[in-house]
């Protein structure tokens, strides 16, 4: 058994890295178009701490790593990180989540450094929406992206396509249509009430039935499939005749809790034994002590709740503990 086992028994082999709680879109399922008080610098861990952090997880068990934000790639010298991440031993995976606006930039020096795979987040394929979705950017530079990492040879490339009734639902058969023409594996994620004070997330959350009853309308074949690599909750499937695929991701319809395999680490240095709730432990003072790294490590598994309770959520029911204040900006997702 993993040295990284908690109370209901699943091992844990994934940390997922937030290094940057600022990003340069506002998406308004994950941060308020006024933005959100962001860290100083001063109280983010540097590339330094993160590695030792990483050093001590990989000699728990921890095999795979993906690095996220706020959007990561707008801290500097991210391929540094990279380089030195994937020289610890026992790291065998190390990719990255980005909304893709500075992709074209640093695809080839990442791919470089070390990163093995890229997810891109795409909500929309219309430039009005893209700006309506994520209120500042343009949609042009993340298409660019996704070309540049292609270039630079990340596969497979994964788009991450959050639902949200009446905004984008409607393309759902377009995003399909894109796993049918291009090499991509299309992910559709349920829209998921993390740190949102506002109930506008019940207005638009999307049940992922959906995307399988449009294959259906649309006539197209699909079939679940296992060997997409990937260390996430996604369930895949191939389309015939498609010579890309997609994913679907679905904590609230249909809860994958009970395969849960990761950890978090915040960018202000708190690891977070899931996403939803509101307990997390401080790694700053155990820094410089990987004694004491290791036993944060440990206790993490240990307050570790079974699963999280959107479902209850979406019912108006009483939780039956404090989900986080955070934002997903500041967790990375
Ligand atoms: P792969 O290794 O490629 O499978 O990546 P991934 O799916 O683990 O990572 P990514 O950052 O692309 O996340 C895709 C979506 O899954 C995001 O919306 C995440 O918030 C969501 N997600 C990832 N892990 C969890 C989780 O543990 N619980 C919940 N509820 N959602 C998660
Ligand atoms: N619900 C579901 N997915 C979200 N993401 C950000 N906020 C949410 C949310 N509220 C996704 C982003 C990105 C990944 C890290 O998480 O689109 O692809
Ligand atoms: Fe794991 Fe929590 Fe995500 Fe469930 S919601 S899969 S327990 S991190």
């Amino acid at each position: 058994m993993s040295a990284l086992t908690d109370r209901f028994g699943r091992e844990h082999d994934y940390l997922r890295i937030s290094v940057t709680d600022r990003c340069n879109l506002r998406c308004l399922y994950c941060m308020p178009e006024e933005g959100v008080k962001f860290e100083p610098a001063e109280n983010l861990l540097s590339y330094d701490h993160i590695t030792e952090v990483v050093r001590t997880a990989a000699g728990l068990g921890i095999t795979k790593l993906r690095i996220t934000g706020g959007e990561p790639l707008v801290r500097p010298g991210l391929a540094g990180l990279v380089s030195e991440l994937a020289g610890i031993p026992g790291i065998r995976d190390i990719a990255l989540t980005t909304n893709g606006v500075l992709l074209a930039e640093q695809a080839e020096e990442l791919r470089a450094a070390g990163l093995k795979r890229v997810n891109i987040s795409l909500d929309t394929l219309d430039p009005a929406r893209f700006r309506f979705i994520a209120r500042r950017g343009d949609l042009q530079r993340v298409l660019q992206g996704i070309e540049a990492a292609a270039a630079a040879g990340f596969a497979p490339i994964k788009l991450n396509c959050v639902l949200l009734k009446g905004v984008n639902e409607d393309e759902i058969a377009s995003f399909l249509e894109m796993a049918v023409t291009r090499p991509l594996h299309v992910r559709f994620i349920e829209y998921m009430p993390i740190g949102h004070a506002d109930e506008n997330w019940r207005n638009h959350y999307l049940p992922l039935s959906r995307v399988l009853d449009i294959a259906r309308e649309n006539k197209l074949e699909v079939e679940p499939m296992r060997d997409v690599p990937g260390n996430g909750p996604s369930d895949d499937y191939r389309i015939k005749g498609g010579i890309g695929t997609f994913g679907l991701i679905h904590p609230i319809s249909d809860q994958f809790c009970t395969r849960c395999n990761r950890l978090r680490l915040t960018a202000d240095g708190n690891l977070q034994p899931c996403l939803y709730w509101v307990d997390e432990l401080n790694v700053k003072p155990a820094l410089g002590n990987p004694a004491a790294l290791e036993s944060l490590f440990m206790r993490a598994l240990q307050i570790k709740p079974r699963n999280h309770e959107m479902a209850a959520k979406l019912a108006n029911e009483t939780l039956s503990h404090e989900p986080t204040a955070r934002r997903m900006s500041q967790i990375g997702g």
